[in-house]
């Protein structure tokens, strides 16, 4: 009879006691926690009856042709992201570049003109030619830009607009609303941080007042919330982590907190290590939410940061000794519970794929097989080494090779100045 593989095995042989106790009382919550158990469970059983795949395995090939499809047509379903175009464009081209595949010269100039056309007038970027400029788009259309790497893709930007941009959706208290007269939540302050470091257009004065406005956004939960007040989730929690890894005050946020720390004798409340999921393997956003693919970036990814600010600021028995998640087993949630069978990763079994999910699945994915650091610098790949993805920057989420490379060409320019402004 042929072997179970050894991390499968292991993650069920210690897990499957893990499931939801309910004590039989039902809520809706409960409920659906167990629904969605039950999915996973059968996800998992398929895989070990199924003696005809030894290993889990990702579907390259098929998620190759879902992709290269997407960049040309996509279904009448995808109208409701007609505001959000970069975004597909910079979803669909960092999972080839995480599948390892190029895109053709045709296709790239392609790319880089149809993001012109979304870039507004008024500097930044918006989800389709027309609409309003808006702090989303623009990291979305910046880092398709970056992952792009030529000449023609760096000039699609106009950095002194981007600049006067930022500066439009700047607010006194250092946050940054997402457009004119819009939300201020911390996604802005990454997006913000994140066109601003890449294409060097920060002055003295574009984040004043933003980390100690981020740092409040922390909450009793040890996580980070949207605005100050708010619950801590793993989207905003990256954005903000992220965000401070850039303007270099990681330092300034209860780090240990944020970790998941457990004191001698002293439990602390342990945020995101507690987020990935006993029984299924991935995470979930938020405490009492159900475990969904897209977090296995916006959660797992958040580790390499924290493994990183630990280690620099000394905590070397936090994060360099210690495994801080298990990544065995989101690479089989990832493998076992995200796959569409044509191509395209999901949110959990049942849901249909898209490439929002596809992005993200695929770059903790990437996070679970390379993560680690000290006597973790080996690579883990569950499964046959046709599963390896390429290694993502943690902050920008694009290939670091693609980071380097911009770094490099928007440093050789001067920062520019604005007019009227002290900056
Ligand atoms: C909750 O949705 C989701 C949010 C409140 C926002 C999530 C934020 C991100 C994913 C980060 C975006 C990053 C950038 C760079 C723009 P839900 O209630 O449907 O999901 P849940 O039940 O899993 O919490
Ligand atoms: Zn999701």
């Amino acid at each position: 009879m042929a072997e179970i593989p050894k991390t499968l095995r292991c993650f069920r042989e210690e897990h499957s006691g893990e499931k939801l106790k309910d004590d039989d009382v039902l809520t809706v919550t409960s409920v659906e926690q167990k629904t969605v158990e039950l999915n996973v469970e059968e996800a998992y059983e398929a895989f070990r009856i199924d003696r005809s795949m030894l290993q889990p395995a990702l579907q390259r090939e098929k998620h190759f042709q879902y992709l290269k499809k997407g960049l040309r047509h996509l279904s009448e379903s995808y109208s409701c992201l007609d505001a959000s175009r970069p975004w597909l464009c910079y979803w669909i081209l960092h999972s080839l570049e995480l599948l390892g595949e190029p895109i053709d010269d045709c296709m790239a100039s392609d790319i880089c003109q149809f993001l012109s056309r979304c870039q507004s007038p008024n500097g930044g970027f918006a989800g389709g030619p027309g609409q309003e400029p808006h702090l989303a788009p623009t990291y979305a259309a910046v880092n398709a830009l970056c992952i792009i790497g030529t000449e023609d893709a760096y000039n699609v930007i106009n950095r002194e607009k981007l600049l006067e941009f930022l500066y439009s959706v700047k607010q006194p208290n250092g946050s940054f609303t997402m457009h004119v007269s819009g939300e201020v939540d911390v996604r802005s302050a990454y997006c913000a941080a994140s066109v601003a470091s890449l294409t060097n257009i920060i002055t003295p004065t574009l984040f004043e007042g933003t980390p100690e406005w981020v740092l409040r956004c922390q909450n009793w939960e040890g996580g980070i919330g949207g605005v100050p007040g708010m619950e801590a989730h793993g989207g905003y929690t990256f954005c903000g982590m992220a965000a401070m890894v850039i303007f270099k005050k990681e330092w300034m946020l209860d780090l240990k907190a944020l970790l998941g720390e457990v004191e001698a004798q002293q439990p602390r409340w342990r945020w995101v290590t507690s987020r990935q999921m006993r029984f299924e393997g991935g995470f979930q956003g938020r405490c009492n939410k159900l475990v969904d693919g897209c977090y296995s970036f916006w959660q797992a990814g958040l580790l390499p940061l924290l493994h990183r600010a630990l280690h620099a600021h000394g905590n070397d028995s936090l994060s360099m000794t210690r495994w801080m998640f298990h990544q065995e087993a989101l690479q089989e949630y990832i493998l076992l519970c995200c796959q569409n069978s044509t191509g395209g990763l999901l949110d959990k079994p049942g849901k249909s794929r898209d490439f929002y999910h596809t992005c993200y699945c695929l770059s903790g994915l990437s996070v679970a097989q390379h993560f680690g650091g000290g006597e973790l610098l080996h690579e883990i790949i569950v499964g046959d080494t046709n599963n390896r993805l390429e290694p993502i920057h943690p902050v920008y989420n694009i290939s670091p090779e693609k980071v380097a490379q911009a770094v490099m060409h928007f440093h050789k320019l001067p920062v520019p100045q604005m007019k009227n402004n002290s900056n």
